[in-house]
């Protein structure tokens, strides 16, 4: 399609690492599957990014296969965005070494969510945890990507991105990579825990009911808004001195588009589980046909793995490019 060429280039992607949340949902995926047919689209699923941390072979497999089945029953079109896994483009951890030589440890030091993880990992923390931000870059800057669709956490890795593409272009000449921005949606960009709503939804969270997974069953979801932990007091308030509150307006909000305020003015005078009911039914409605679309997709393993194998082909040709591009400008043979 010649057509799909002149469009500016739209790329994200998410960890296999377990099921996706509705944090992920609606901070990164929604917008993906908005902005689909304005952009020309690469989305992926990070494997490389996942083993950071440790997973079980089988179950990563598996959870690259659902992620992708996930982002198709989302209403990502794979006729229109490319879709692959990132071990299937070797680019990524090419251009990632590439990147490496040139990006600071004080740099990778200050990222937010080094300091998180490293502090999980316990006594032996793995170079990975630290180099996660570089390998993010090199996804990035591989395919001209002018905007990544991401959740308010990742906007310091974009940041750092957008830093060592002007470093390289510094040194190297202005055209070598593109200098991408983020895009992070205004409401919906930082779902809390269910259980500790100071903190963010986290997939690899150790309570399972922290987190509503795109994969929960219609009663799970409804039990774990019902158990969600909300506040003193009894007042529906958009309130700092609420989070737990704050938290259930902003997911009904994000999904339902009507806003915060209109929320608060619905809800005067009702109780916190008026707010719990009613959130729950608007996450059932949202996830539940989203769940059973990717059960059918995830079964239909050959179907999918051709949608890989054609997406990893076409990413393998326009990460090579740009590699390509980068090594001859730095002078490696
Ligand atoms: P991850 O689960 O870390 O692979 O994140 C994948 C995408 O989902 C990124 O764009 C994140 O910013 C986004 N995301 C993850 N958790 C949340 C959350 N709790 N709220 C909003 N966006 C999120
Ligand atoms: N680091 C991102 C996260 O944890 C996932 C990710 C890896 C990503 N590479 C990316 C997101 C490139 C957007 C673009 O959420």
């Amino acid at each position: 399609m010649s057509g799909a060429t002149q469009k500016q280039v739209m790329l994200s992607a998410v960890q296999p690492s377990s099921g996706l949340t509705i944090g992920n949902y609606i901070g990164a995926l929604r917008n993906w599957v908005k902005f689909q047919r304005d952009y020309e689209c690469w989305f992926f699923a990070v494997n490389l990014h996942a083993i950071t941390v440790r997973q079980d072979p089988k179950e990563l497999r598996e959870q690259t296969y659902r992620a992708v089945a996930t982002y198709i029953a989302a209403g990502i079109d794979p006729e229109h965005a490319t879709l692959f896994v990132q071990s299937q483009v070797p680019q990524h951890a090419e251009l990632a070494w590439l990147l490496n030589c040139y990006c600071y440890m004080g740099e990778l030091g200050r990222m937010t969510q080094f300091k998180d993880k490293s502090q999980k990992a316990g006594e032996n923390i793995p170079v990975g945890l630290f180099t996660y931000p570089v390998l993010m870059a090199a996804d990035i800057l591989l395919y001209d990507t002018e905007l990544v669709p991401v959740g308010a956490d990742q906007k310091q890795h974009i940041e750092l991105t957008r830093d060592l593409a002007i470093r390289m272009n510094n040194a190297y000449g202005e055209d070598l990579f593109k200098v991408p921005q983020p895009m992070i949606p205004p409401v919906g960009a930082r779902i809390m825990s269910l259980q500790d709503p100071t903190s963010k939804m986290s997939k690899s969270d150790p309570d399972p009911n922290a987190s509503v997974f795109l994969s929960d069953s219609d009663d799970v979801i409804r039990k774990k808004i019902k158990r969600a932990v909300t506040d003193s007091g009894s007042e529906i308030t958009d309130d700092d001195s609420k989070p737990g509150v704050k938290n259930l307006l902003s997911i009904q909000s994000a999904i339902t588009g009507t806003s915060i305020a209109e929320l608060v003015r619905q809800y005067a005078g009702k109780q916190y589980g008026h707010l719990k009911v009613d959130t729950a039914e608007i996450v059932v409605q949202a996830v539940s046909p989203l769940r059973a679309e990717a059960e059918r997709l995830y079964a239909e393993r050959a179907h999918l793995e051709k949608i890989l194998a054609r997406g990893a082909e076409k990413a393998r040709e326009k990460a090579g490019r740009t590699l390509k591009r980068a090594y001859e400008r730095i002078g490696l043979l």
